[in-house]
């Protein structure tokens, strides 16, 4: 229910966030009704090819509402992030649009900011700690929880995607490790305590065994998302805890390039595809991760367009700078401490092998080609 309404609701956004600026490209380069303004849009990193595909497609999108754009990468360093979005303020920037890497550490930069009467848009991730952001353009990252640990039941065959159990569900015992994200990222709790919402039941009826033990956001988190951290930590957690002749059936991995480090550990360990390969979650739906999908390396990923969310962020940017009231559609869950940012959520979508055409390479995400289909 909940999803169909915030889908329903991200479509209508979706397209508000469109009007004038050319859904299909068709206006981009007529100018917009622009100011010629520089907008500061500043992403985390190029390591993961998803903010490189956000960093375009909201370059893209302020520049056909005829807006210059200042696109910064900061390779995941904090103090680089920092400058570039002081850089951005000096250099006169109308707007900022900011995916942080640490969502904690942007007070003093967005104190300049304020100063500077320069609004704020949190990109994806909520900055914390701080009055001075206006808006915040995101996923439900609750429901990304929940589908991720949906996607995990649905592998054991004991639910569908929607978390509704199966008729003939296996009884288990199954054993399952869990991973978080980064914890200076807010998203990676909601990704976390959403899935955990979801699984804790069936850990409580033992049809789940978390064996290593390891089941708060401390002990599963993974700094930076980084993909060798994860594989080390999997490297630990077999060693430690399936040294015995027992296997690990599942994973919750909360994003594609963890997902990754968790299954180069699962193969030098010794698993194996058609015999005892775990059942393993994602997020991002990053063509590799697909790829791995497709050949079943791993189960499902979590869909989120990134070229919607772009349109959302930088619609919200126009607007303000037009002096617009954004559209939101939850102003309540996103409290960043200092107050509840207002928010617009789009809805995620769940992708597995048998929905990668549809939801994938119909949406024009990723071509056939790019996905070697
Ligand atoms: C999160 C984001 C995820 C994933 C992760 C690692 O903030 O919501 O989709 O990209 O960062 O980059």
């Amino acid at each position: 229910m909940k999803f169909k309404k915030i889908l329903i609701a991200g479509v209508a956004a979706g397209a508000l966030a469109l009007s004038g600026c050319g859904a299909s490209g068709n206006t981009a380069g007529s100018g917009g009704e622009g100011d010629g303004g520089l907008i500061g849009v500043a992403m985390p990193t190029k390591s993961s090819e998803r903010w490189i595909q956000d960093g375009d497609a909201v370059k893209k999108a302020l520049e056909a509402e005829g807006y210059q754009v200042d696109l910064q990468y900061a390779e995941d360093d904090i103090p680089t992030q920092v400058s570039q979005i002081e850089n951005m303020i000096t250099k006169g920037a109308e707007a900022l649009i900011v995916a942080s890497i640490d969502g904690t550490t942007l007070t003093e930069a967005l104190q300049n900011a304020a100063d500077a009467e320069i609004p704020v848009i949190a990109y994806d991730r909520l900055i914390k700690g701080t009055e001075n952001v206006d808006y915040y353009a995101t996923f439900d990252n609750e429901l990304v929880g929940n589908q991720q640990a949906w996607s995990v039941l649905n592998g054991l065959g004991l639910t569908d995607l929607e978390g509704n159990p199966a008729a003939d569900a296996p009884e288990g015992p199954f054993n399952i490790e869990l991973f978080a994200g980064s914890l200076d990222d807010n998203n990676a709790f909601f990704f976390f305590n959403g899935a955990m919402d979801v699984l804790k039941p069936f850990v409580d009826d033992g049809t789940l065994v978390v064996k290593s033990g390891q089941t708060s956001i401390e002990q599963a988190a993974t700094l930076r998302w980084d993909g060798e951290t994860a594989q080390s930590r999997m490297e630990d957690i077999l060693t430690a805890n399936y040294s015995d002749g027992s296997q690990v059936d599942a994973v919750l991995s909360p994003y594609d390039g963890i997902s990754r480090g968790i299954i180069s550990a699962l193969a030098d360990a010794g698993y194996t595809q058609g015999e005892d390969w775990p059942i393993i979650s994602g997020q991002d739906a990053e063509v590799d991760s697909v790829k791995a999908i497709l050949s079943g390396e791993q189960y499902a990923t979590i869909f989120k367009d990134t070229r919607e969310l772009a349109k959302v962020a930088a619609g919200m940017a126009v607007s303000v700078l037009q002096d617009e009231q954004p559209e939101v559609n939850d102003e309540e869950t996103y409290d960043n401490d200092v107050k509840i940012v207002p928010s617009y959520l789009l809805a995620p979508v769940p992708v597995v092998k048998d929905n990668v055409e549809p939801a994938l390479v119909d949406t024009g995400y990723w071509t056939a080609d790019e996905l070697g289909l």
